[in-house]
């Protein structure tokens, strides 16, 4: 089809910071395919709405543009975009019954009607729609909403899912071109939203106009779109169709939400060759020699073998049934595995698996170490990161003391005033301790992500201020959300100085 590679829209260095400074859209650059079915997922609170916010004209953007069919419409008022929106809360007039709700916008609306006189010239004319024309189009989409008959009920007598189709309704009945959807089923029960996603899909299908969708589930996601575009903290992570979002995941924090995964802390081998766990694999992704990378092994494709035939034996520590398979964890040393089959094998049970090689997915780790710009406050603390922490300045320059009032003394005797020094700073993930106890650590801040990786966590913290982050790897179990406080060991704060001091 002609249309089919069309943009319809075009979102350029899209950013959106609020006036309290919190930046929840991040120089977002995307693109949207005329008939498209594309959806915004991510966590509560990672700049879905907002996006879409700025699509609908509800919100400006604080830098960047969107286009429409080519066009800037960043300073077109909402009503002149051919956008419609629906929300999660119907935003139905409870007083009116469904047919007034879904005509209401009908009967504001105005346009050209040209006639020809009898002489043959013609003449335009803005008016109203007709009565018979409303009614014709209410009736049109009540019944591609399958609310056939409705026109009278009262709005207030109907299900939720029944409401949602009326506001459905109600903001296609202006044929606009692109219908952005803000979890729209979010209200429904499990049931009903099963049902609806399947008939959006299918009203996606029969109207053939663009779709925009937001949802913060995954399985929704992969279910309906044609494209997902998966945002955390304003930034996109990762664009792509289901299959490949769900199979060739960017990041482990795409991985670890869209759908459940182990991720193993691995080495590549080369050669299309990974060791984890404890064992060599073959894999299809040719990363070089020696990088230490994440391992991604969805839960279905670990296989069981006999014993002895497979790669890795351990046993089986916990068990449950999820309707069509059993999902089990084995443990082998300190790392679990998460496993899925439809044939159990029994907690204490002592399994053996396998991975194919197409099962195995190879992503470069984000995260190797924390890096900050800092600087030197007195004797021996540095600031970076929202914090302050004891370090250890003479690692600066080899063989070097402190002296007294805290100045450094050189290995050839040289003294040197080190306050205000800039230095760049680097923690390695295990190297720092969280504590709940706010007093106790040198930043504090709050958990903002936690991710599995087989054998430990990976935590988030973000500092409040100038919202720093430290990534650290732990044991431990703490919460999203936990108020925390940062601890690293002097000796684990790794100080070098910035070069270029001297401008
Ligand atoms: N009007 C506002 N003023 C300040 N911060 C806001 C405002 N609206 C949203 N935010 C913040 O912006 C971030 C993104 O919000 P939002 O786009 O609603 O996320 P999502 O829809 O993905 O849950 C959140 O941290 C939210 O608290
Ligand atoms: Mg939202």
């Amino acid at each position: 089809m002609e249309n089919e590679n069309k943009k319809i829209i075009e979102l350029i260095d899209l950013t959106r910071i609020f006036e309290d400074g919190l930046i929840a859209v991040d120089n977002v650059n995307l693109y949207v395919r005329k008939g498209e079915f594309v959806t915004f997922l991510g966590p509560s609170g990672c700049g879905k709405s907002t996006t879409l916010r700025m699509i609908a004209g509800f919100d400006k953007p604080t830098k960047g543009k969107i286009l429409l069919n080519g066009e800037d419409i960043s300073d077109l008022p909402p009503n002149l975009r051919p956008i419609n929106t629906v929300f999660q809360r119907y935003a139905l007039f409870p007083h009116l019954n469904v047919y007034d709700n879904i005509a209401f916008g009908l009967k504001l609306q105005k346009q050209k009607v040209t006639y020809e006189k009898a002489d043959g010239t013609t003449f335009t004319k803005t008016e109203k729609l007709s009565k018979r024309e409303i009614s014709e189009k209410v009736a049109k989409v009540l019944k591609m909403v399958d609310l056939e008959g409705f026109e009278k009920r009262s709005v207030s007598t109907l299900s939720g899912g029944q409401q949602q189709r009326v506001a459905i309704a109600r903001a296609i009945v202006n044929e606009p071109q692109i219908l952005l959807l803000d979890e729209p089923l979010g209200a429904l029960d499990l049931k009903m939203r099963k049902d609806m996603q399947l008939e959006l899909k299918e009203m996606h299908k029969k109207l053939g106009i663009t779709f925009i969708y937001v949802t913060h589930d995954q399985e929704e996601a992969l279910t309906m779109s044609d494209t997902i575009v998966v945002m955390q903290d304003g930034v996109i992570q990762q664009v792509g169709t289901p299959t490949d979002i769900y199979n060739e995941p960017k990041n482990s924090f795409v991985a670890n939400f869209i759908g459940e995964s182990n991720i193993f802390s691995g080495t590549s081998l080369g050669d299309k060759k990974v060791k984890f766990i404890g064992k060599e694999f073959d894999c299809l992704d040719d990363f070089p020699k020696n990088e230490n990378v994440d391992v991604v092994v969805r839960p279905e494709d670990v296989i069981f073998t006999d014993i002895g035939k497979g790669k890795v034996e351990g046993k089986i520590i916990s068990s449950i049934f999820k309707g069509v398979h059993y999902e089990m964890v084995m443990k082998v040393g300190k790392t679990e595995v998460i496993i899925q089959n439809t044939e159990e094998r029994k907690v204490g049970e002592t399994v053996c698996i396998d991975i194919k090689p197409d099962g195995i997915h190879l992503m470069h780790k984000e995260f190797s170490s924390n890096k900050y710009d800092g600087y030197i406050t007195k004797k021996n603390t540095v600031c970076f990161g929202d914090g302050e922490f004891e370090c250890d300045v003479t690692k600066l320059y080899p063989n070097s003391t402190l002296d007294e009032e805290g100045y450094l003394i050189t290995d050839n005797g040289e003294k040197i005033d080190l306050t205000d020094v800039d230095v760049n700073v680097e923690v390695g993930l295990k190297d720092i301790e969280i504590s709940d106890d706010e007093n106790a650590g040198g930043a504090v801040g709050n958990i903002i992500s936690i991710i599995y990786k087989g054998d430990h966590y990976q935590l988030i913290v973000r500092t409040d201020e100038n919202e720093e982050y430290f990534v650290v790897d732990t044991e431990d179990t703490w919460n999203e959300n936990d108020r925390v406080s940062v601890i690293i060991k002097p000796e684990k704060i790794k100080l070098t100085l910035k070069t270029e001091n001297h401008r």
